[in-house]
């Protein structure tokens, strides 16, 4: 239809990728081999068929598997230069890539491996690229803190932290020391809320954790106050169609409330979040939601200009684009 290629063919902003979830299976099978790292299944298609998630942890279980087989600088840099190009093809004009080092530092690789493998690729791939670093929130601060130490002599090559993985039971609040460290830094801070997590988590991290975007926060409607309170803010929601209903977070993309989100005045966008692993990429993301919601030409252009609203651009860059 004529709105899909509308969509597909916009320029557009990405800013919630986990680089380690464009891992492709057949990748994922590449580097095994590579590195002589054993797999617990047999084929691509093998590993393709245990991609039936129930909820967020049935689905990390298996992202953290298939990062196992990453070990050298190299395989970052093919990782990511891999995912720079398909997200050109979709018409991602700048890409702000979640990384998680922990996954990575606690298998014995180099920190200094992990980032600058991505970071040379974002520097040769095909589109504007920064880094974000990710804690994960089911390990405790005092390896968070530790991480963002270890992570210090590459400060130049990263523009902010993030908050990732197991929501419910690990609050932002447990937080607090490492996003205030963060900050001291001079870094961005964001921050997944309101993806499986209550409403409450939405407010803390942007209280207490200052966070300058919620990574989905999609639960948010659930609290009329606080949404009026982020519409207000201009605070960014970065939401990932895809994944929301792979995880079961609504049931069918007809149940998604990204309509419902713009309509009340939240700057919304679309993302991938971990497309390998969510059957696709931006532009999936984007024909997705629009043949399943009532969505025009008038959101296609909202959904863009957030993306580019809502990014860590410099103000001039990012001034081209809105
Ligand atoms: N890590 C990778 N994808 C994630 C998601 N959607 N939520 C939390 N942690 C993640
Ligand atoms: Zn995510």
């Amino acid at each position: 239809t004529q709105m899909r290629s509308i969509v597909q063919n916009m320029p557009k902003a990405e800013l919630h990728i986990h680089i380690e979830g464009s891992l492709e299976p057949e990748l994922i099978f590449a580097l095994a081999q590579r590195n002589g790292v054993k797999l617990a299944y047999q084929s691509v298609e093998e590993l393709r068929a245990a991609y039936a998630f129930t909820n967020l942890q049935s689905f990390l279980d298996i992202y953290y598997a298939g990062a196992s087989v990453l070990l050298k600088e190299q395989d970052f840099y093919d990782m990511t230069m891999a995912y720079l190009q398909r997200a050109k093809a979709d018409h991602v004009r700048h890409a702000e890539i979640f990384f998680d080092p922990q996954t990575h530092t606690a298998r014995g690789v180099p920190m200094a491996d992990v980032i600058n493998g991505i970071h040379r690729a974002a520097t040769e791939g095909p589109i504007s690229a920064k880094l974000i670093l990710c804690f994960l929130r089911h390990l405790s601060e005092e390896d968070a803190l530790a991480t963002l130490e270890a992570a210090l002599p590459f400060r130049e090559q990263f523009i902010g932290v993030g908050l990732d993985s197991s929501e419910v039971g690990h609050p932002p609040e447990k937080f607090a020391r490492v996003f205030a460290r963060a900050r001291d830094l001079g870094l961005h801070l964001v921050a997944h809320a309101g993806e499986e997590g209550p409403p409450a988590y939405i407010e803390t991290a942007v209280d207490l954790l200052k966070v300058e975007r919620v990574d989905h926060g999609v639960r948010c409607l659930e609290d009329p106050a606080l949404t009026r309170r982020l519409a207000a803010l201009r605070m960014p929601l970065t939401v990932c169609p895809l994944s929301n209903t792979k995880l079961r977070v609504f049931d069918q993309m007809k149940d998604h409330n990204l309509l419902d989100l713009l309509d009340a005045g939240l700057v919304a966008m679309v993302n991938s979040d971990d497309p390998a692993y969510f059957g696709g990429y931006m532009n999936d993301n984007f024909v997705a939601v629009f043949d399943a919601l009532p969505l025009g030409l008038a959101h296609a252009h909202q959904l863009a200009r957030n993306s580019f609203e809502a990014s860590f651009l410099p103000a001039q860059e990012k001034q081209k684009y809105l």
